[in-house]
Formats: C-alpha cells, structure tokens, sequence
C-alpha cells in the first residue's frame, strides 16, 4: 500500500470542546468532535490530507453538489473497550465501498493509504470523543463532493473527501412498526441504490413521510419492478426468520452491500444457524406471518446493528411478529458487538486497531 509519508498536517484546535458535551445523554449524530479531516481534489488529482479544526465549509453557489447531487458518503463506528483501546470494524471494507460509489457517481477514487492513514491518525487524536458508556461509540462520517463549479450538466474538476466524528449514545429504536412499499421506489435496475449517494436518503424521505402519517417508523422497500420481493428496511439491510431459516435478500444493483450483513452472515453461519441468500417475497413473508412461521424480521446496520420489528403493515393490514426470548437478532448483536467492543475473540480477524 502506498503510503503517506509524513505528509499529513495536522492543524490542532487551540481549545477543545469536549467539556461542553455530556456523555451520558448523547443522541445520534449531532454533537461533532474538535478536528476534521479534509482532502481536495483539484487539477487531476487528490492531494494529501489535512486535520484541521472542525469548522464550516465555504463553497460557490455553483459547486455542482447543490446542482447534480455529486456526493456520496460512509458511515461507521470507532468503539472503545474497557481499557480504553479503540477499535474500527472492518474498516477497508467501507474504503472499498466508498470508492465503488465514487465510480458510479463519475467521482475520482482516493488512494486507501489516505482514507486509511488520515482515519486512523483523526482518531487516534480524537480518542477522548470516544464514547466508553455501554453501547455509545464515535460514529465517524466519511464524505465526498463535488465542490468544483459550474451549471453544466457535467462531473466536476474539483472535489472535496472529509471526515468527520460524532460521538453517539446507544441506539434504541423501540418498538418498529414498518410498511411495506407498493408504490415509491429506493432505487431502480442500473441505477444507484448500490451506492451511498446523497440523492438515495432524499428520495426516501418522502415515502418515509407517508408511512409516518399513516403511523408506521419506517418503509420495507421492495423491487422497483412489481413490488413484489422485499429488499431493504429503511436505510438498513433487511433479514426475515422463517422458522429456524435466516434469509436475506442477495446484494444487487438496487441493494447496498452492508458491512453489518455480511457479518451477521458469516456469524449467523459460525453459530450454526441455516441461512439463506435468496429473493423473499412479499407473498411469502405475509403467508408466513399468517400461518405462525415468520418468527423475525429485522433490519441490520451500522447505526442501529440491529434493529427488530414488531410489526409490519401491506395493503391495509398490520400483522404482528412474535415476541421471542432466544431472538436470533438479540443473539446477533451480542456476537457482532461482542466482537466490536473488544469483549470476545475475533476469530474473523474484524477488528482494526486504532490505539
Ligand atoms: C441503504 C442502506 N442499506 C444498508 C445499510 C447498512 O450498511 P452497513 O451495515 O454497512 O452500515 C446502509 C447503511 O448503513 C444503508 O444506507
């Protein structure tokens, strides 16, 4: 791997604000921690990153962002265990996707060494914004756009990678109530549902909105062809318990490859548990309901690991999922966080050491 070589600066905050922040009562994403790492491409290529103090970006009202929407971003966690290691999951696999994103979305590709590289010396630097409270961790947002001009529709000259941290409190969705979706669409064959663009949350929110009204959390997006096969929960994959049997949906042009479910995979597998990787109908899912052998539905993510629903709505009726002691999504999350905190051996080789 091609690496940085002392090239990375590193501007400090003149004061923290890590004071102002109260730990026990953190919300998601929304307090944002005391640097920032910022990398710009200009005249052909990236050059090397910066941390500088976290502060507002200035950009020309034609930057193509707010035109054409170039942007695309990541999202992970950095944990910190109980002697005050912090720890990434998996960490390459979000550079690999972010840059199968920026592909798609005619976005130069960044070197690995300064994602990985600035990643890790950001953290390693913000170590203190590292949440230690059960379930808290730093949700780190790595982000790229065009800041280059213009009103022609083209790809941008100039673009900017940032990332930034923000430390979160655990993630307790409650009780989800979820509609299937008949009508809207998250993303379409040849499309750029596989990506993590910007424009694929926006398209979502106003289905969302409807399913809000008619009083469900959140939307199970089904195939933009007949909506016939279920596909993702939210901004989440999606896995269905038939019986003992843990299916999700393959990863398509229309499906982000999740982080969080091929893990739950791969321990799904190490736990001895049948799975399989096949389309779900939502004929099937609704029979399954009606005759007792839909046993969960849950979505899977970084933000909320897993998120169990309670109940699931389709043309007009609500069906109710049981509610289980020895859930495979309860005993999901214990592996994979067990694995994240750094509670249990890795015997996937997962985690990645920050300091
Ligand atoms: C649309 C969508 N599906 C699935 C996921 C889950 O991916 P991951 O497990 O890598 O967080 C995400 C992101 O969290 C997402 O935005």
């Amino acid at each position: 791997m091609e690496t940085m070589a002392n090239t990375l600066v590193v501007e400090k905050a003149k004061t923290s604000k890590i004071h102002e922040v109260d730990f026990d009562n953190l919300s998601f994403g929304s307090t944002y921690t005391d640097h920032m790492l910022v990398c710009d491409y200009v005249n052909g290529e990236w050059k090397a990153p910066k941390i500088v103090p976290y502060q507002p970006i200035s950009l020309d009202p034609s930057a193509k962002i707010f035109h054409y929407g170039q942007s695309i971003f990541e999202g992970m966690k950095a944990y910190k265990d109980r002697d005050g290691g912090v720890w990434l999951f998996r960490p390459l696999e979000n550079f690999k996707r972010l840059n199968k994103s920026a592909k798609r979305l005619a976005i130069p590709e960044l070197p690995e060494a300064y994602f990985m590289e600035g990643l890790t010396t950001l953290l390693q630097l913000e170590r203190d914004w590292v949440p230690q409270n059960p379930g808290s961790s730093l949700y780190v947002r790595p982000f790229m756009f065009a800041s280059g001009t213009g009103f022609h529709a083209s790809p941008a000259d100039e673009y900017k990678f940032i990332i930034a941290c923000a430390p979160s409190g655990a993630y307790f969705s409650g009780k989800v109530k979820v509609l299937i979706e008949e009508t809207y669409s998250r993303a379409a064959n040849g499309g750029v549902g596989y990506a993590k663009a910007g424009g694929n949350y926006a398209g979502q929110f106003y289905p969302t909105q409807l399913a809000v009204e008619k009083g469900y959390q959140q939307v199970i997006w089904t195939d933009d062809n007949n909506h016939e096969f279920i596909e993702e929960a939210g901004a989440m994959n999606v896995f269905v318990r038939i019986n003992d049997t843990l299916i999700t949906a393959p990863t398509n042009d229309r499906i982000l490859d999740g982080v969080t479910r091929k893990s739950i995979l791969d321990i799904a597998k190490s736990e001895g548990i049948a799975t399989e990787v096949r389309k779900i109908s939502v004929k099937e899912v609704v029979e399954a309901a009606k005759n007792g052998s839909l046993k969960e539905l849950f979505g899977a993510g970084t933000a909320a690991v897993v998120s169990p629903i309670a109940a699931f709505g389709y043309q007009g009726v609500d069906y109710d999922l049981p509610e289980l002691e020895n859930s495979y999504a309860s005993l999901l999350k214990q592996r994979i966080t067990d694995i994240q905190y750094n509670r249990a051996e890795d015997k996937f080789g997962w985690r990645y050491k920050v300091i």
